[in-house]
């Protein structure tokens, strides 16, 4: 049996495809609440990790905590959780996430950490300005706003506008600008690389046509993003970058990845945003032309013959 842990039900159905046309015995459990014996014997098969780290916006702040426990004992008790807890502590922390890609030698943006509305000022300016703001956790473009001087940024923090985070930890980020207003994001799965996808940012931080998400959250199965937006990014295997990520997520044993990158005017490309659920909507696999879910699907298929 594979368990499917989720929390936001609008992912499941591409899954559910790609695990029904395998044949493959899976049950879906909302973690968003419930309950579990800790001591209680755990049922046998794999587990798949879904929970959604912007579960908190849709009133399910607790489920990002109770999966958390819940791994923690699955795993204790030896189940094999695909995105299990080392990569799911990774997911709900973007200075988790850029302190391992820096370790790993992966150029990411200058990033300060930032916890207190009353410290932001001071702390704004070790940036210089363009800057933009982000949440530690999120996923779908919270918190993300670009400040392109510091008096913006100060008015704002004073503002009504002004959001705290979900963990009180804010993000200041130096704007890498992209000449080709585009982001990339190349898709691992089980150790190698799906397909990469170019996604355009010229609708800014704003919110996206489909409400439910942000454009932050290019990638957003809910609601139809035009497909004009996405294009395949051709970037070979072999590209080091690609192999970096590949490197990294063997190393943070991410089973299941969505890595995103920006290339500045520098031509140098900085990644900012690791995303542990392929949440490509269907005018991605339309512009890409694969099915991102088959390969996740496949790897299920493999632990399960495999066993733990
Ligand atoms: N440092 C940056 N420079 C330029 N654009 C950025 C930067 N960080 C984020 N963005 C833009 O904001 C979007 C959302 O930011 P991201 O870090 O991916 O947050 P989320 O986890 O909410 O998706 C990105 O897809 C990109 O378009
Ligand atoms: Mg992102």
């Amino acid at each position: 049996m594979i368990h499917v842990l989720y929390e936001n039900p609008a992912w499941l159905p591409p899954l559910a495809t790609a695990l029904d046309a395998r044949g493959l015995p899976w049950r879906a459990i909302d973690a968003s609440t419930g309950f579990f014996e800790v001591e209680g014997d755990i049922p046998a098969g794999i587990w798949l990790n879904r929970m959604s780290p912007s579960a908190h916006t849709r009133g399910h702040a607790g489920g990002i905590h109770y999966v958390r426990e819940w791994l923690g004992v699955l795993e204790e008790r030896g189940a094999r959780v695909v995105n299990g807890s080392h990569s799911y502590a990774l997911e709900v922390s973007k200075v988790r996430q850029h302190a391992a890609l820096h370790t790993m030698g992966i150029l990411t943006p200058r990033t300060v950490a930032v916890v207190g509305r009353d410290q932001l000022v001071a702390a704004s300016r070790q940036m210089e300005a363009p800057f933009i703001t982000k949440h530690n956790q999120g996923g779908k473009g919270l918190g993300v706003q670009l400040f392109r001087d510091h008096d913006a940024f100060d008015r704002h923090v004073g503002s009504e506008a002004y959001e705290e985070p979900m963990d009180g930890v804010h993000l200041l980020q130096a704007y890498i600008e992209p000449p080709s207003r585009s982001i990339t994001r190349v898709e691992i799965v089980d150790g190698q690389m799906m397909f990469a996808m170019r996604s355009a940012t010229d609708m800014g931080f704003e919110l996206c046509p489909a409400d439910a998400c942000q454009v932050g959250d290019a990638f957003c199965p809910v609601g139809e993003a035009p497909t004009s937006r996405f294009a395949a990014e051709p970037i070979e295997a072999d590209d080091p970058l690609v192999r970096a990520y590949i490197a990294f997520c063997d190393r943070h044993r991410i089973d299941v990845a969505g890595i995103e990158f920006v290339t500045g005017a520098d031509g140098r490309r900085y990644t900012y945003d690791i995303n542990m659920n392929t949440n490509y909507n269907s005018a991605v696999a339309k512009a890409a032309g694969v099915d991102g879910m088959a390969p996740i699907a496949a790897l299920c298929e493999r632990l399960l013959a495999t066993g733990r």
